[in-house]
């Protein structure tokens, strides 16, 4: 399985928090946005990543996350000249996708609490696995509707009048045929090569699965300033009442053994003083 990191666009939204800064970089209290969705696809056991940007933010991941061979993962970059839509990802990434499934999500999602959601979704071989997170705005966002036995009925794009409160999050796991679906795929009106078509290509075949993610996930909404500030505010609560971090991309490389204690200990070695150090070192002692 393939993962890819989709963390370009304008953000053109959150100005002018976004006029020289790119939205996945922006501060989800301790660390930058972007390391929670790639923490997700770590724990998915995903290694092989590509993040998918523009010209302007790709140097600034390269000097985050370098090749990521320290923490065990190997991570390219490619660029995607304009916003072109989601489904551009796996155009730009057919190389790096070869014969392989592959995991999207969006550089600015959120997913907290037990993933079991998706780790289900890994094991499928094939077909396409998509979720539903209850909202209270389901107008922003991808909606799926149900049938009576939970069976979906259609997908729409930010819908006027959505048919569910269900809004589709931002973590996708495809086949390898996504690639040639993606590829066939005309832009919608707002010129964009959108997921929900790609997504509603998979339903009407009958390979679509939809799962929804119960109350006790949260998936956290990152797309305004109040937005940003409550994500902020509720890891705040939690690293600070657990003493543990979330998102903490080098534990989890350590705890998922994709290096062992000797690399882990060099990571930290290249580490300033700091409280996030102190942490990791935390970790070695209170094995
Ligand atoms: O967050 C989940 C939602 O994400 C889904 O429910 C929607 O179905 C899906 O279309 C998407 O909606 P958004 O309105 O959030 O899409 P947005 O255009 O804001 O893009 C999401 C992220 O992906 C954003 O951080 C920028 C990045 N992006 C987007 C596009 C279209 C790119 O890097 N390149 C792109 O071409």
């Amino acid at each position: 399985m393939k993962g890819i990191v989709l963390a370009g666009g304008s953000g053109t939204r959150l100005y002018p928090i976004t006029k020289v800064y790119s939205k996945q970089l922006t501060i989800i209290y301790d660390k930058p946005l972007i390391y929670y969705p790639l923490s997700i696809l770590m724990l998915g056991g995903i290694k092989d990543i590509l993040i998918v940007s523009n010209k302007e933010t790709i140097p600034m991941y390269q000097l985050l996350f370098g090749d990521g061979s320290h923490l065990g993962l190997s991570i390219s970059y490619v660029l995607q000249p304009a916003p072109n839509g989601i489904a551009e990802s796996f155009i730009l990434g057919e190389q790096f996708i070869g014969n392989d499934n592959v995991t999207l999500v969006l550089g600015d999602n959120i997913f907290y609490g037990q993933l079991d959601f998706f780790y289900n979704a890994l094991r499928r071989k094939n077909g396409a696995t998509i979720f539903g997170y209850r909202v209270n705005d389901p107008e922003r966002y991808g909606v799926v509707d149900f049938d009576k036995n939970g069976k979906a009925l259609s997908i729409e794009e930010k819908p006027k009048q959505p048919k569910s409160n269900y809004a589709v999050p931002g973590l996708y796991v495809y086949d390898n045929r996504v690639v040639d679906i993606s590829k066939n795929m005309k832009p919608s009106p707002r010129g964009e090569l959108e997921i929900t078509d790609v997504n509603n290509f998979y339903l009407n075949e009958g390979n679509l699965n939809v799962e929804k993610i119960g109350r006790g996930v949260a998936w956290l909404d990152t797309g305004t300033p109040e937005a940003l500030l409550q994500a902020s505010n509720f890891f705040g609560v939690i690293e600070d009442r657990q003493g543990l971090k979330v998102a903490c991309i080098e534990e989890i490389a350590y705890t998922m053994k994709f290096i062992d204690r000797t690399q882990y200990e060099r990571v930290i070695d290249g580490i300033p003083r700091s409280a996030y150090r102190t942490y990791l070192e935390r970790i070695l002692h209170e094995e």
